[in-house]
């Protein structure tokens, strides 16, 4: 079995080939924009759509090329279709619609969120049920998850979402893009607890399972207005305990919401999930007595990327056959 992944939400363009339960499933070229976005200071959807148009067709050439795979070996075709920028994911969808319509192949639309969702399920054996936390730019989101086509979502942001606070934080300390990364990188160089930072303000809305994350941001703001970082020490400083109350939040409210819903696994997923400060404070909740067991996508699979959507295409693929290859877009959209 070949699954061809094509993702186009944001701004990166990539394509996978997943080969379920081979020794190497996957192989994935990806075509990053960040660089043509930067001078905006954000994503230009306009200049998302261009260069996902330019580069879909050339990668998917390389990567067929690279994997010894020829399209009539491929067996399944999936796409990213929505939640998303609308010109972006055209660019993919119908990119892989037509491929799939001249090679006769099936063509299964796949939800970017759940993508996300279910990345790490690829690559581990996980017991259902489980907590997911799902952590991108645009959405945080904790849903409980009985199998791969029934859970609930038991809590969202009701502002920004985690992702979206880094990138922002990382505008307010002047860094470049990718912001979220470029504030990572400081922040594991930085030490927390000195008089460069604070300790910056973590919304936990008890009982609720929802995320609130522009009060920190904001806190965030005012801190740098009052103390400008005098050098890179500073600001690596001040990073560490910006970064340090988004993690700590995530983690709380993840492992609140698994001993209230007596679950014992929690999958993480979404850009956010790469950060090494996240990964370390859930390590420290999964050992001892009551230990939860912690599972993190690869990297590959944690920032935007084709192989969740491959690999989530035939998960949805097995449950519910082919979807629609019509030439309206727009009513294959799920969100
Ligand atoms: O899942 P993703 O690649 O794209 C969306 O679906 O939005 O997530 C992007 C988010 C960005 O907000 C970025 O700030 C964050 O992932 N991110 C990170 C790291 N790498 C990317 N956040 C923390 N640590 C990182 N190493
Ligand atoms: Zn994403």
């Amino acid at each position: 079995m070949i699954v061809l992944g094509i993702e186009s939400s944001c701004d990166d363009t990539a394509v996978a080939l997943y080969r379920p339960g081979s020794e190497e499933q996957f192989s994935e070229v990806v075509s990053r924009q960040y660089q043509i976005h930067d001078p905006y200071g954000g994503v230009v959807p306009e200049l998302a759509s261009r260069s996902h148009l330019e580069a879909v067709p050339n990668i998917t050439r390389e990567l067929l090329e690279k994997s010894n795979v020829k399209l009539s070996d491929v067996d399944l075709i999936a796409a990213t279709n929505g939640p998303g920028l609308t010109g972006a994911l055209i660019v993919g969808l119908t990119f892989a619609k037509g491929l799939a319509l001249s090679a006769g192949k099936p063509f299964v639309p796949v939800n970017h969120i759940e993508a996300h969702m279910f990345a790490a399920t690829a690559e581990n054996d996980v017991e259902y049920p489980f907590l997911a936390l799902v952590i991108s730019g645009g959405h945080t989101l904790l849903a409980l998850v009985r199998s791969t086509d029934d859970y609930e979502i038991i809590g969202r942001t009701r502002d920004d979402a985690a992702g979206e606070a880094l990138d922002k934080g990382a505008k307010i300390l002047g860094l470049p893009m990718p912001g979220g990364l470029n504030l990572a990188l400081r922040a594991e160089k930085g030490q927390r607890g000195t008089p460069d930072g604070t300790r910056f303000p973590r919304a936990y809305l008890k009982p609720s399972f929802d995320f609130s994350f522009s009060g920190v941001k904001t806190a965030l703001l005012y801190h740098v207005q009052k103390n400008p970082p005098k050098s890179e020490e500073a600001l690596c400083n001040v990073a560490a305990d910006y970064v340090e109350a988004i993690m700590d939040v995530l983690v709380k409210k993840a492992v609140r919401a698994a001993r209230e819903f007596k679950v014992k696994t929690i999958v993480v997923g979404g850009g956010v999930s790469s950060n090494s400060r996240l990964r370390e404070l859930f390590k420290n909740r999964s050992r001892g007595k009551d230990a939860l067991k912690v599972i993190f996508p690869s990297l590959p699979l944690c920032t935007d990327n084709a192989r969740m959507i491959a690999a989530r295409g035939f998960q949805v693929f097995k449950k519910k056959g082919p979807g629609d290859l019509g030439a309206d877009v727009f009513s294959t959209f799920v969100n």
